[in-house]
């Protein structure tokens, strides 16, 4: 499959396109005599909220504001951005769909668009074809770049339109207008797609080959995050280890160029795979004051057999030597991961063999889930599926182990005071704050009154505190501000 980059030709026809709906738009509004609003609805990862922060910032760019009320507020536009990892999501998207038949009705120039990973099954686009004629654009996360072209042609003809590109694209940030949500973090994708082929993941599917940005330009747009501001960066890929950039630049060139800013307090990424996490990435991370000591490596199943049935080119005995390694060198780290229970031909024993490397690796918090069945991914067609009771049973016994470990790593926080970087209000009732601390645990904390701190609207996102920590939860730990840094 082809890998096209984004021409001149491409930028003007988006520029054009933008300025076109910019007047749509602007006259629509006029004759409604109101302002009109979108609302971008964002489902799964990280990747699609950095897409999400385009769409909007397109939006924006074509005279439309965000709309005010929650997540299935009539705007004038509606986007849809689809996550196709678990089953859940799509009975989301397609039991929301439903309520906008009646709106739509009665709000004929509203528009509809669905993109995001689920766009790229084809049973999810001929099930919208057949159900939901009201749907007016159909488009896949791969040609982000051609929205306002795609948008622009189905409000012009009036008829549903239906995008599903069959390359895959390449467009640097610097195409889009980007509407970062957190004044404090911008998200950097660096790379796109994954080309490891997981036999349960839809990814490699939904999202294509794997494209790396080029060096340069993220180098770029990190300068230019630092002047404007920004405090955390996230750079992003499904895979960021197979990073390749001009010359030879791999994501260890990446990591450490993004931590000379000084300007960054965090700088993290997601995810690695554990087959080709290199020495020298764990080297920066122990070693840069700024770079987060936190590893997220997706262990997936603890057997062998099991490992080898998911095509995840390790064993568990290099996956343990992996996670011991970053343990030994980045002193307090955390390390968190993801397990599946219930791949198909999964037995007690190897089960057992997840629950030991788990009582092994002690990670500090774990994704876990059941495995579902995605169309078109190979394991799909596998034998043995296990059955539901099974896997519902794993599961709980799983995440019951996960918790106890995530629990204990919180509990080795209390008494310490720590770096906290601020993220906003967590409960606006009790004025309890937010933020992470350098090894992502979450805290939750309060700011006692006689400190005389500026609590107002955004004015603590972003910034550093310490915080002393006394008591700890399952996934978060409690703690009081003792200082604000930098005041
Ligand atoms: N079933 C269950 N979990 C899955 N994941 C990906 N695909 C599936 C599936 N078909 C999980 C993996 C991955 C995480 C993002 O989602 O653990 O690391
Ligand atoms: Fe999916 Fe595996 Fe690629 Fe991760 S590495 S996105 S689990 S195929």
């Amino acid at each position: 499959m082809a890998i096209i980059k984004t021409t001149d030709n491409d930028k003007r026809e988006f520029d054009s396109a933008i300025s076109e709906l910019y007047e749509y738009f602007t006259s629509l509004g006029a004759r409604k005599g109101r302002g009109l609003t979108y609302n971008v609805l964002t489902y799964g990862c990280q990747l699609n909220e950095s897409d999400s922060e385009k769409l909007s910032g397109m939006l924006a760019e074509m005279g439309l504001t965000p709309s005010e009320g929650g997540e299935l507020d009539a705007a004038d536009v509606i986007i849809f951005n689809t996550c196709s990892i678990r089953e859940n999501a799509d009975r989301h998207l397609f039991g929301n769909l439903g309520a906008f038949k009646a709106l739509k009705k009665e709000h004929r120039d509203m528009i509809i668009g669905i993109g995001g990973c689920m766009m790229k099954v084809p049973e999810n686009v001929a099930r919208i074809k057949k159900s939901y004629p009201y749907v007016d654009l159909v488009f896949d996360p791969q040609q982000l770049h051609r929205f306002p072209v795609l948008l622009r042609d189905s409000i012009r003809s009036k008829k549903q339109l239906v995008n599903i590109a069959s390359e895959d694209y390449i467009a640097e940030d610097s195409f889009f207008p980007i509407d970062r949500k957190r004044k404090f973090r911008a998200l950097v994708p660096i790379m796109y797609g994954c080309n490891n082929f997981c036999t349960y993941c839809i990814v490699p599917y939904a999202r294509g080959r794997e494209r790396s940005r080029s060096f340069d330009e993220i180098v770029r747009e990190l300068s230019e995050l630092a002047s404007k501001g920004y405090k955390e960066v996230m750079l992003l890929g499904q895979n960021v280890n197979s990073y390749k950039g001009e010359d030879g630049k791999t994501f260890a060139d990446i990591l450490r160029a993004a931590s000379e800013f000084k300007e960054f307090s965090r700088v993290r990424f997601m995810s690695s795979h554990p087959k080709d996490l290199s020495d020298e990435v764990i080297d920066i991370i122990a070693t840069r004051p700024n770079v987060e000591k936190h590893l997220h490596l997706a262990m997936q199943s603890g057997s062998d057999k099991v490992l080898k049935a998911m095509n995840r080119p390790y064993t568990i005995e290099k996956f343990l030597n992996t996670a011991e390694s970053f343990r030994s060198k980045v002193e307090g780290g955390s390390l968190t991961t993801d397990i599946i229970v219930g791949f198909p031909g999964e037995t007690e024993e190897d089960f057992l063999e997840t629950l030991d490397a788990v009582n092994k690796a002690k990670f500090d918090a774990a994704f876990t889930f059941q495995y579902s069945a995605r169309p078109g991914t190979k394991a799909a067609a596998f034998e043995d599926q296990i059955p539901q009771d099974i896997v519902t049973d794993r599961f709980g016994r799983l995440t019951e182990l996960t918790n106890r470990y995530a629990e204990e790593s919180n509990a080795r926080l209390v008494g310490k005071t720590m770096e906290v970087l601020i993220e906003g209000i967590s409960k606006a009732g009790d004025m309890t704050f937010s933020g992470r601390t350098v090894t992502n645990h979450l805290v939750n904390f309060t700011i006692p009154e006689e400190l005389g701190i500026d609590i107002g609207p955004d004015h603590l996102e972003g910034r550093l505190c310490e915080v002393r920590i006394d008591r700890a939860r399952p996934y978060s730990v409690d703690g009081v501000l003792v200082s604000l840094k930098g005041e």
